[in-house]
Parts: C-alpha cells; sequence; structure tokens
C-alpha cells in the first residue's frame, strides 16, 4: 500500500520538522516525501538534505503565489502538509486546496497570543509581561484566518512566577517535541 505523502513547511532552526521526519522514518502508513522552505538559507534546509529528505526552496514571491505552491506540491503528490515554524502567510487559494488537510503547530493556547506578529519569542515574551501562570502549545487546521482554523490538540504548561524567556521556551519546545509527531499521526490516520 501506498504510504501517505506529507510536506513539511519550515522557515528556521526547524527542530519540529526534524523531528517529525524522524518520528515517520520507518512509519508503516504516512512518510515525508517533502521539506519546503522559503529562505534557502534556513538551518532546516541543510539538516533535511543530510537526512536524504527530498527539499524545495523558493523565494517569498512564489512562497505568495498559489498556482506555485500547488504546482509543487502535485509534483511530489502530497497529501498532507504540516507547518512547522513556517513564517510566511500561505495564499488563500492554496489554503482552500488543502481545506482539513494542512496542519500548524502555534506556540501559545489559541486564541490567546495568536495572529500578526505573534510568533516564536514574541509569544513567550507577551506570555511573561501579562502574568500568565500558563501557556502552551496549539495543533490546529490550517484556514484562511490567520491562527483561527479548526483546534486539534493543545497541551498546557505551568509557568512560574521567576520564569525567563529561557524557561518558557523550553518548556513550548518539550511539548512540542513531545507531542506533535503522535497528534500528527492520529489526525491524518483518524
Ligand atoms: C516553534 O515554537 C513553533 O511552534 C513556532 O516556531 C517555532 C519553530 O521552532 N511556530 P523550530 O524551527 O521547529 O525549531
Amino acid at each position: 500500500m501506498n504510504r501517505i505523502r506529507i510536506a513539511i513547511f519550515a522557515s528556521g532552526t526547524g527542530s519540529n520538522a526534524l523531528n517529525l521526519i524522524r518520528f515517520f522514518e520507518n512509519h508503516p502508513r504516512i512518510e515525508v516525501a517533502l521539506l519546503y522552505s522559503n529562505k534557502a538559507d534556513a538551518p532546516i534546509v541543510a539538516s533535511a538534505r543530510a537526512l536524504g529528505i527530498e527539499v524545495e526552496v523558493s523565494d517569498n514571491v512564489q512562497a505568495a503565489d498559489a498556482p506555485f505552491l500547488q504546482t509543487l506540491c502535485t509534483r511530489y503528490a502530497i497529501d498532507w502538509i504540516v507547518l512547522a515554524g513556517y513564517l510566511r502567510l500561505i495564499p488563500s487559494a492554496f489554503i482552500r486546496s488543502f481545506d482539513r488537510r494542512m496542519i500548524n503547530l502555534h506556540p501559545s493556547l489559541l486564541p490567546k497570543y495568536g495572529g500578526k506578529g505573534m510568533y516564536g519569542h514574541h509569544v513567550h515574551e507577551a506570555v511573561l509581561a501579562a502574568g500568565e501562570t500558563h501557556t502552551g502549545i496549539t495543533i490546529h487546521f490550517v484556514n484562511e484566518h490567520f491562527d483561527k482554523g479548526e483546534i486539534i490538540a493543545q497541551f498546557h504548561t505551568p509557568v512560574a512566577e521567576s520564569a525567563s524567556l529561557k524557561d518558557v521556551e523550553a518548556a513550548i519546545r518539550y511539548l512540542e517535541h513531545s507531542y506533535l509527531p503522535t497528534v500528527v499521526e492520529r489526525t491524518i490516520l483518524r
């Protein structure tokens, strides 16, 4: 039986992308068929290539072009997309063509700390500034409204009064690495 083919979109370090690649390496039903990045010098590009994953890179003009992304995904026969630290806005027509087959990872408990400008350390800084006692991660379907697609799963972590930005980052990363692969697996196979 052919395996279900995932494309991972990533723009940076790609620790979550790498974690997904390793998790699905010998999976019987799912494979990572493509790593796509809008940044040629993103560390994930070299790391994924070193692991023997097919990699495609484009500029930001192409990243905003739905037909370009559609053609790319057709070429690799992609069934599902996972956005793991992908920092470009995805064109609406492309999102529609992967309706309920595109998953995003967000480092807060949406709807809190979502939307424009809320990515990476900006999220954690806002959480600390607001004196939140908890934060967490959200794994959700992508729709045309930024950070507002249907929530698939959320995982919480406490924020101590003395917590630093580094502490929050580490706690969030731990949740992401622990849960994203199995949630993606379960969502695709259900
Ligand atoms: C993660 O915190 C993810 O939630 C966010 O960007 C970060 C990416 O980290 N969207 P990495 O590139 O996977 O290491």
